[in-house]
C-alpha cells in the first residue's frame, strides 16, 4: 500500500516555491497532489516546474479529497484564518504560514478548530526548528545564563519594505506591517527560549513613516517587489515599532524597522544574564560571553547548513503519523500573536495594556 501523505499546497507564491514545495518534492514521507493558486499560472506553473501534481484555482474543490492528509497555507495573512480552518473542519491537517493571523482574535478562532477536530495545526513559526534557536533555549534551561533578566531584540533594516502599494502594506490583508511579518519571528524566538515566561504588561508604538508618499520612495532594497502597486495600492501599516514587555521573568524590548533613516541594520537578538549573556544573529550562530576562574570567557557555537524550514516540514508529516505536539503547534505559540495584538493595542491606544 502507497502510505506516502498526500499534500496540497495554497497559495503558490514565493514562500512556497522557495521552502515549501521543494522541501515536500525532497521529502519520502510524501507526494504533492495539488498546487492551488486563485492565479491559475501560479499554479499551472508549478505543476510545470515540479513535475507533479494537479493545478487548482480554487480551494474548495480540494476540501472533499479523502486522500489529501495535509495543506501547507501559503496565501496572503488575510486567507489564513478562513483557509486553515475550512481544511481542519474537512480532517485534514494544516501546516499554516506565519503570523498565524492578521489578529489575536483570529488566531484564537483557528485555535478553537484545532481544538474541535484533534488535527494538527501547526504556524509555521519556523526558528522553532533553528538550531541555534534550540542550542539557547536549552542553555537557558539549564541555567548557563543564570537569572535572565532582560532581552533586547533588534530587526531593523535601512529602506527594505516589501512591496510597496500591495498585500504586504495593506492592513486589511497582512494586518500589520514590521511587526507582524519579522517581529512575529522574534518576538517567538524569545518567548520560546524563555519557556513562555507569563507576559504582564505591553506598552508599544508602531509608525507609519516612510513608505507613506509610496510614489516618492526611494528603496535600499524591496523584496516582493512583484506585488508592488503605488499607483493604486495601500499604504497603512507599520514600517517600524517599538516595544516593552514585562514578563513574570525577564523584560523585553524590541526594536523594529522595515525602514529607517540609518544606514546600518541590525538582526539580533541579546539574552542577558546574570551569569552570561548571548547575542544570536538571526538565522545564524551565536555567541556566549561569561565569566570562568575569574576571566572573561566568550564561545561562539556554530552550526552546520541551516534547515529550519525542511526540518519544519518534515516535522510536520511525521506528527501526522506519531501524533506528537511539535514546538510549533498553535497551542505552543499563540502566546506570539497574543503579544503583537497588545502591542498594536497599545500604540492605537495610546496606553499599557494590562495582560494579567
Ligand atoms: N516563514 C517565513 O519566514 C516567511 C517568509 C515569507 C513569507 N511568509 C508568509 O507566507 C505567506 C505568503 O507570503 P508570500 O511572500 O509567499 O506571498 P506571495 O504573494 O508571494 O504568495 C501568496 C500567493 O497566495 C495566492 N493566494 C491568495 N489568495 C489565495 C487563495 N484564496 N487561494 C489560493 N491562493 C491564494 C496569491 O495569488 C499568491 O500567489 C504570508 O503569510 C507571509 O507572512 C513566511
Amino acid at each position: 500500500m502507497d502510505s506516502k501523505i498526500k499534500v496540497a499546497v495554497i497559495g503558490c507564491g514565493t514562500i512556497a516555491n522557495s521552502t515549501h514545495i521543494p522541501s515536500y518534492k525532497n521529502n519520502a514521507r510524501c507526494e504533492i497532489k495539488y498546487f492551488c493558486d486563485i492565479i491559475p499560472e501560479r499554479a499551472d506553473a508549478a505543476v510545470r516546474k515540479y513535475g507533479c501534481g494537479k493545478a487548482v484555482y480554487d480551494y474548495h474543490e480540494i476540501l472533499g479529497d479523502p486522500e489529501v492528509e495535509a495543506v501547507s497555507v501559503c496565501t496572503p495573512n488575510k486567507m489564513h484564518k478562513e483557509i486553515t480552518i475550512d481544511f481542519l473542519r474537512a480532517g485534514k491537517n494544516v501546516l499554516c504560514e506565519k503570523p498565524a493571523a492578521r489578529t489575536y482574535a483570529d488566531a484564537l478562532e483557528m485555535q478553537q478548530a484545532q481544538h474541535e477536530t484533534g488535527k494538527v495545526l501547526n504556524i509555521g513559526v519556523v526558528n522553532r526548528f533553528n538550531s541555534s534557536v534550540r542550542k539557547i533555549r536549552e542553555l537557558i534551561e539549564a541555567g548557563a545564563l543564570g537569572e535572565v533578566y532582560h532581552v533586547y531584540a533588534s530587526f531593523r533594516a535601512q529602506r527594505s519594505i516589501p512591496g510597496i502599494g500591495g498585500p504586504f502594506t495593506t492592513k486589511a490583508i497582512a494586518g500589520g506591517g514590521a511587526l507582524i511579518d519579522w517581529g512575529v519571528h522574534f518576538l517567538d524566538i524569545v518567548m520560546f527560549c524563555l519557556g513562555d515566561p507569563e507576559p504582564l504588561t505591553v506598552s508599544g508604538r508602531s509608525f507609519c513613516k516612510l513608505g507613506k508618499d509610496m510614489k516618492n520612495y526611494v528603496y535600499h532594497k524591496m523584496w516582493s517587489e512583484m506585488t508592488k502597486d503605488v499607483e493604486n495600492g495601500t499604504y497603512d501599516v507599520d514600517d517600524s515599532v517599538t516595544a516593552f514587555v514585562r514578563t513574570a521573568g525577564p523584560t523585553i524590548t524590541l526594536n523594529g524597522a522595515w525602514a529607517q533613516n540609518i544606514g546600518i541594520g541590525e538582526m539580533y537578538i541579546d539574552f542577558l544574564g546574570d551569569k552570561a549573556g548571548i547575542r544570536l544573529t538571526y538565522g545564524g550562530n551565536f555567541t556566549m560571553w561569561g565569566t570562568s576562574g575569574g576571566a572573561l570567557t566568550e564561545e561562539t557555537f556554530q552550526f552546520g547548513a541551516n534547515r529550519m524550514f525542511e526540518d519544519e516540514i518534515d516535522s510536520f508529516l511525521r506528527c501526522i503519523r506519531t501524533g506528537e505536539k511539535l514546538p510549533s503547534h498553535i497551542d505552543k505559540n499563540i502566546l506570539t500573536s497574543k503579544l503583537m495584538q497588545a502591542i498594536y493595542d497599545s500604540s492605537e491606544q495610546d496606553r499599557e495594556i494590562d495582560l494579567r
